[in-house]
């Protein structure tokens, strides 16, 4: 295995509807164990209370998970890792309050983590035989997720500042609730991405929000596609049946489009030309392209992560920790989770 000057990490993440904990060793991730919750399936969206009630019941065994199959011994383990915030507070209390007790019972070090810095540095991550470009200081990193849309400018590991941010809805929230409306299941935002694969993105328009600066707004878009779809029913009941296709691919061209303006913008501006995609929604397919044509057409480094890491996961918290580790950037016993977008 590894020497003794190896840091390895216990990276706990529980700010949404996944449960997730891994082991890094330094910036090598040995696992990452997911377990998702089906439950809110069924209401159309994630339900906070039974979140936190699903999390309390997966927490020990995805741990136990992790560690085993990161093949190493518990008194290993250099520190533990949690998200402190931003999310859901039920949620992150449950990994909040086992960081703290796994910390206290085998004496190591407790370091808090920014869930948004550590979908930033997921980029950052390692693994066995894999080769990897990682991005270079400074790069802009759009972040967009089910709760998250920022423009992120990257200085350094831990210095980071967001320059852009939805003043409403997050550009996932747009995928799931339009898709809610075309009366598809939870979440929207990967069938949209499927079904738009065999549409016309030109089919139909959508008005696009008018927001100054690098600020993204998705409410707009989300209430006149609810008229939209309203109205073309109100002529024809097959409509959605029809249009299936072409309608989400120009929804998602649509989204694809604001998002991009502001990464555009955002380079332009501050002319850093290395660019990171970070979030669920950055598994988006046309998202992915429109970023790979830009590099193209305006010089840019693009880095896209691997499907893996697109989603909430603990080793982009482990690996936060492992920073944060070599700062020596640890918490005390009284961190109490927060809610609230923020760097801090
Ligand atoms: O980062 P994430 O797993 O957690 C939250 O912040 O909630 O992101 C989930 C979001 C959901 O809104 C989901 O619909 C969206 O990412 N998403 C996608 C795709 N895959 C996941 N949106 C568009 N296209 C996709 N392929």
């Amino acid at each position: 295995m590894g020497n003794n000057r190896d840091i390895i990490i216990l990276g706990i993440e529980s700010s949404c509807d996944d449960t997730s904990a891994a082991i890094t060793r330094n910036n090598l991730m040995l696992s990452n164990e997911v377990s998702g919750q089906t439950v809110h399936i069924a209401y159309g969206g994630v339900v906070p209370e039974l979140a936190s009630r699903a999390h309390q019941q997966n927490i020990i065994p995805v741990v136990d998970l992790a560690i085993k199959n990161a093949g190493i011994y518990l008194d290993e383990i250099s520190a533990v890792a949690f998200t402190r915030g931003p999310g859901l507070l039920g949620s992150l209390l449950v990994g909040t309050s086992f960081a703290k007790g796994f910390a206290l019972a085998k004496n190591i070090p407790l370091i808090e983590v920014n869930h948004l810095q550590g979908h930033v540095l997921a980029h950052f991550l390692k693994e066995p035989s894999v080769e990897k470009k990682t991005p270079k200081f400074p790069f802009l990193c759009l972040l967009v997720s089910g709760g998250n849309s920022q423009i992120i400018v990257v200085r350094d590991h831990l210095d980071m500042e967001i320059i852009g941010q939805t003043i409403d809805d997050a550009a996932g929230e747009a995928f799931d609730k339009c898709a809610k409306v075309m009366g598809l299941p939870y979440p929207g935002g990967p069938l949209i991405d499927k079904l738009a694969k065999e549409g016309d993105a030109k089919a139909f328009k959508f008005a696009k929000p008018r927001i100054p600066g690098l600020d993204y707004s998705f409410s707009g878009l989300k209430t006149s596609f609810l008229y939209f779809i309203r109205d073309r029913m109100a002529e024809n009941q097959n409509f959605i049946e029809e249009n299936k296709a072409d309608i989400c691919a120009s929804l998602q061209y649509t989204i694809i489009e604001v998002l991009m303006a502001k990464v555009k913008q955002a380079a332009k501006e501050t002319g850093i030309r290395t660019i990171a995609v970070s979030g669920g929604v950055s598994a988006n397919s046309g998202l992915r392209k429109a970023l790979l044509d830009a590099a193209e057409k305006y010089n840019w480094e693009v880095h896209i992560p691997a499907f893996k890491f697109t989603t909430d996961n603990a080793a982009m918290i482990a690996i936060t920790g492992y920073y944060k580790y070599l700062k020596g950037e640890f918490a005390s016993q009284d961190a109490v989770p927060y809610s609230r977008v923020s760097l801090k």
